[in-house]
């Protein structure tokens, strides 16, 4: 069975450290979508690990790891990755394992990535620069370089022929890219032959095998589901599908083999980069969840913006993903608001709906909001259902209700064992 763990906002709601603490009963986790745009933090033994490319799960020692054919890899960080992990699990390149299908981000992608943005202007995505639109225009444009081709003989004419025609794309833009792209170049050459001893596999035997034995399996997404290429705020996405059907397509399994669809919420919500936020808070209270919740990107160090819960976006992604069971994180960050609140419908052109709007991107949309009262006494130091403020628990009764989901975890730390599982 193969479970999966998404984000079901507009990313960095936890998913490392939820999938660092699930792993224990897992003896698979496969990263399925996105690449390294993704930032997962995970702190073991006190130590802060942000992974980028690398699954959540190579902290726990018994599992495997799966980077899937869905996924975007740049060598050259995933090299810097194992860089820093190899010190802290030298038996990690015995389990971690990569698709031959999966596509190679190429130097010039980063600089294709760079300079849409520069031409977009005042509409650029805020993408994180990382080359993932290029990567998977050029996968679905069927011109991409996949893990495969690194241990192929014609890899180095296939590079080059990639190379050159992003250098004619290039030309339409005033973009000047030739003093990095050498530095960046040499960089990817090492790290692609750093990759050639890595284990590169056709990942959807491996994975079709370790199932039939038994082997229990968790797909873990990357970014959030507002971020969806077809589903999220769109054109303010990111390049691949973050719903769970993006599981499916991105490891080669069967839809009929998922089993729990555990969905990532922060108790409040953040975005980061541009496009539509309709309960951002531009004023001292989203400061204050900015500061109490550390809300700075993983990957590009940008503030996050900040703003209630919406549970009209929530419920949208839960429908998407059939997701069973909510992990709700960052519950602590909340600790110290007098009243919280929570975007129960949207008015949009003067309209009321519980629905998400087609036309988010444009349509003037004012949250319709209910009131909360804070709680007196730190969910910071629960350490189980009984102990959290009953306030709290009336607020989690309400996103339970609304959505029509069991709330199962609540987060309340960034330590691997700071969460309650609900009964
Ligand atoms: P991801 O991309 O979904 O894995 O999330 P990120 O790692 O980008 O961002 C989540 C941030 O919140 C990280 O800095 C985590 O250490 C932190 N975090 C996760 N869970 C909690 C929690 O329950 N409470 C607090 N205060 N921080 C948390
Ligand atoms: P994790 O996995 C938050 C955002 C970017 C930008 C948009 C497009 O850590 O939750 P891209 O680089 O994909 O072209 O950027 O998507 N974005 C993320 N935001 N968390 C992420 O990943 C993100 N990955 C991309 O900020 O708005
Ligand atoms: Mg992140």
């Amino acid at each position: 069975m193969v479970d999966v763990l998404l984000g079901l906002q507009w990313g960095d709601e936890g998913k490392g450290k939820i999938v660092d603490y699930l792993a224990v009963n897992y003896d698979i986790i496969a990263r399925f979508q996105g690449g390294p745009n993704a930032g997962h933090t995970l702190y073991v033994d006190g130590v802060k690990i942000v992974l980028h490319t690398i699954p959540s799960g190579v902290f726990q020692g018994h599992c495997l790891n799966l980077i899937g054919n869905g996924v975007v890899i740049d060598p050259v960080t995933l090299h810097q990755e194992l860089n820093k992990i190899i010190p802290l699990q030298p038996d990690v390149m015995s389990r971690l394992f990569v698709s031959n299908r999966a596509n190679i981000i190429i130097p010039t992608h980063r600089a294709l990535d760079a300079a849409s943005e520069a031409a977009k202007g005042n509409d650029k995505i805020g993408s994180t620069l990382k080359g993932i639109g290029p990567a998977y225009m050029d996968k679905t444009g069927r011109n991409g370089l996949r893990a495969g081709d690194l241990i192929s003989k014609d890899f180095e004419e296939k590079y080059n022929k990639l190379k050159q025609k992003h250098k004619q794309l290039l030309q339409q833009y005033d973009y000047d890219y030739n003093a990095d792209l050498e530095k960046w170049e040499a960089s990817f050459y090492k790290a692609v032959e750093f990759m050639r001893s890595m284990h590169i596999i056709n990942a959807e035997y491996w994975i079709d095998n370790h199932l039939k034995a038994g082997k229990r399996v968790l797909a873990e997404g990357a970014q959030g589901s507002m971020l969806d290429i077809d589903f999220g705020t769109y054109p303010f996405v990111t390049s691949s599908n973050t719903i769970a059907a993006g599981a499916c397509s991105g490891l080669g399994i069967a839809p009929s083999s998922i089993g729990k669809v555990y969905g990532i919420s922060k108790a409040y919500c953040t975005r980061v980069g541009s496009g539509p936020f309709p309960s951002e808070l531009n004023d001292a209270t989203g400061e204050n969840l900015r500061k109490a919740g550390n809300e700075f990107g993983a990957t590009t160090g940008r503030p996050r913006r900040c703003g209630w819960i919406d549970l009209v976006a929530l419920k949208y992604a839960v429908m998407l993903s059939g997701v069973s069971s909510i992990i709700m994180t960052k519950a602590d960050v909340l600790d110290g608001f007098d009243t919280i609140s929570a975007a129960v419908a949207y008015m949009v052109d003067g309209v009321e709906t519980l629905e998400l709007p087609y036309d988010i991107c444009t349509a003037t949309i004012v949250p319709v909001y209910k009131k909360f009262n804070g709680w007196p006494k730190p969910v910071n130091d629960c350490k189980d259902f009984d102990g959290l403020p009953q306030e709290f628990k009336d607020y989690c009764k309400f996103v339970e209700a609304y959505i029509g989901t069991k709330i199962e975890y609540i987060s309340n730390g960034t330590g691997r064992n700071q969460i309650i599982q609900i009964d």
